[in-house]
C-alpha cells in the first residue's frame, strides 16, 4: 500500500515538474507585424491552438479563414474571433480533414474565390482513441493529421506561389509534436488498424509532417513559399479528451491545470508565420519559437521521397495534377 502510494506521488510531482519547466521554458513571440492586406487560413482554427493563431491574425488585420468539421462550432469561432479582435474579416469555412472530396472542394472553392494567401498554418489534428478506416480506406488519424494536410498544401500551392515574393514568401506552417519521437515509417502498414496503440499513430503522423516539410522544401527551392514545422510543446486543450477514459480524463486534467495554456502553445505558430529571421528557412523545426532540430530520421532524403510517392498514390494525385500544383497561378 505504502509503495502504491509513493509511486503514484512521484509520477504526479514529475508531471507537475515537468508542467512547470514546459511553462517556464514558453517564449512568445514578440513580432510586431501588421497583416492588413493579407489572407491566412488556420485549420482547425476554430478550437484549441488553432482558434489562438487565428485571433492573433485577425487582431493584426489579416483576413483569416478558419476551418473545421462542423458548423455549429465553426460558426461559434468565427464569432469569437470577430468579438475579440473588431475584425469582421474573418470566415468559416467547413473543412473535414478524413475526406479527400472535402478538401478537394474546400482547395478548389479558395482557388476560385481568393486572389491571394500568404499563410497556412496546417493545425488541425486528432489524438488517440480513434481507429478505423476512412471511406477513402485510409487511417482515420493518418489521414486528418497528415494525409488530408497534405493534400491540402499541395492544392493549394499554386496560390501560394502565386502569393510569395522573394522578399516576403508565402509561408506554410505544419504543427508536429514531441511524439513524432515516437514515430516509425513502416510503407507496408502505414494505414494499418493494428498498432498497439493508437497513439503509435498519432508519433507516425507527426514525424511524417517534418519529413514532408523537408521533402516539399526541396522541391520548392528558389522559389517564394517556405514551409516549417513546430512543436507547441505540452498544451491543455481538448485533444486528449477524447481518450474515453480514466486516463483521458486524468491526462486532461493536468494538462489543463498544469502545462501550457492554448494562447502559450500557439506562439511558435505564430513566431514562424510572421517573424523575419523565420521566414528565410525552409524544411526546419521549430520550439519554444527557437530554431531547432527533430530527430535526425526526419531529415533522411530517401525516406522523405519515398514517403511523398506513397502519399501522392495515397491521396489519388496523378502525376500531372503534381506538377500543376508545383507551378505558380497566373
Ligand atoms: N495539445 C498538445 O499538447 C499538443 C502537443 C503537440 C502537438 N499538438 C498539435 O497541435 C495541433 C492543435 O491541437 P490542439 O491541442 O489545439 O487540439 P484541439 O483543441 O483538439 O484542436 C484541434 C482542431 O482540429 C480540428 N479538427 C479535428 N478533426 C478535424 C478534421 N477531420 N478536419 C478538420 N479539422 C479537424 C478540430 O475541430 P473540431 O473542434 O471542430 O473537431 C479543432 O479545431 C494538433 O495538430 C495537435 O496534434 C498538440
Ligand atoms: C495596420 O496598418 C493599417 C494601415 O496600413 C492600419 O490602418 C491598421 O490600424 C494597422 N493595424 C494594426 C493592428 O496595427
Ligand atoms: C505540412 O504537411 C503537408 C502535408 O502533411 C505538406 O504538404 C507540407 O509540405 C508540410 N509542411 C510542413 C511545414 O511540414
Amino acid at each position: 500500500m505504502f509503495v502504491v502510494l509513493y509511486v503514484i506521488s512521484m509520477v504526479i510531482i514529475t508531471a507537475i515538474i515537468v508542467g512547470f519547466y514546459q511553462k517556464a521554458t514558453n517564449a512568445i513571440c514578440k513580432s510586431k507585424k501588421n497583416l492588413t492586406g493579407r489572407t491566412a487560413i488556420v485549420t482547425g482554427g476554430t478550437n484549441g491552438m488553432g482558434l489562438r493563431i487565428a485571433t492573433d491574425f485577425a487582431s493584426r488585420g489579416a483576413r483569416v479563414i478558419v476551418a473545421c468539421p462542423f458548423i455549429d462550432e465553426g460558426t461559434q469561432g468565427r464569432n469569437v474571433i470577430v468579438d475579440k479582435t473588431g475584425n469582421s474579416d474573418v470566415v468559416f469555412k467547413m473543412l473535414d480533414l478524413a475526406s479527400l472530396a472535402s478538401v478537394r472542394s474546400f482547395a478548389k472553392e479558395i482557388l476560385e474565390t481568393e486572389d491571394r494567401l500568404d499563410i497556412l498554418i496546417n493545425n488541425a489534428g486528432v489524438g488517440v482513441g480513434v481507429d478505423r478506416l476512412t471511406k477513402d480506406g485510409l487511417n482515420f488519424i493518418m489521414q486528418v493529421n497528415y494525409f488530408g494536410h497534405f493534400l491540402l498544401t499541395l492544392l493549394l500551392l499554386p496560390l501560394l506561389l502565386k502569393t510569395g515574393t522573394p522578399s516576403e514568401p508565402a509561408r506554410v506552417v505544419n504543427t508536429s509534436s514531441i511524439l513524432h519521437n515516437i514515430g516509425i515509417i513502416n510503407f507496408d502498414q502505414m494505414n494499418s488498424l493494428k498498432y498497439w496503440y493508437t497513439i503509435q499513430l498519432y508519433g507516425n503522423s507527426k514525424l511524417c509532417l517534418i519529413l514532408f516539410a523537408h521533402e516539399l522544401a526541396k522541391k520548392l527551392k528558389g522559389k517564394n513559399v517556405v514551409i516549417n514545422t513546430v512543436d507547441p510543446g505540452a498544451v491543455g486543450t481538448g485533444i486528449f479528451n477524447c481518450v474515453g477514459s480514466f486516463f483521458g480524463v486524468l491526462i486532461s486534467y493536468f494538462f489543463k491545470n498544469f502545462y501550457k495554456t492554448p494562447w502559450e502553445g500557439a506562439q511558435t505558430a505564430i513566431h514562424v508565420a510572421l517573424d523575419n529571421k523565420a521566414g528565410k528557412v525552409s524544411g526546419e523545426f521549430f520550439k519554444n519559437c527557437e530554431l531547432t532540430r527533430a530527430r535526425s530520421a526526419a531529415y533522411n532524403d530517401r525516406l522523405s521521397a519515398k514517403l511523398w510517392d506513397e502519399s501522392v498514390r495515397c491521396v489519388k494525385l496523378d502525376s500531372a495534377e503534381v506538377k500543376e500544383c508545383l507551378t505558380p497561378r497566373l
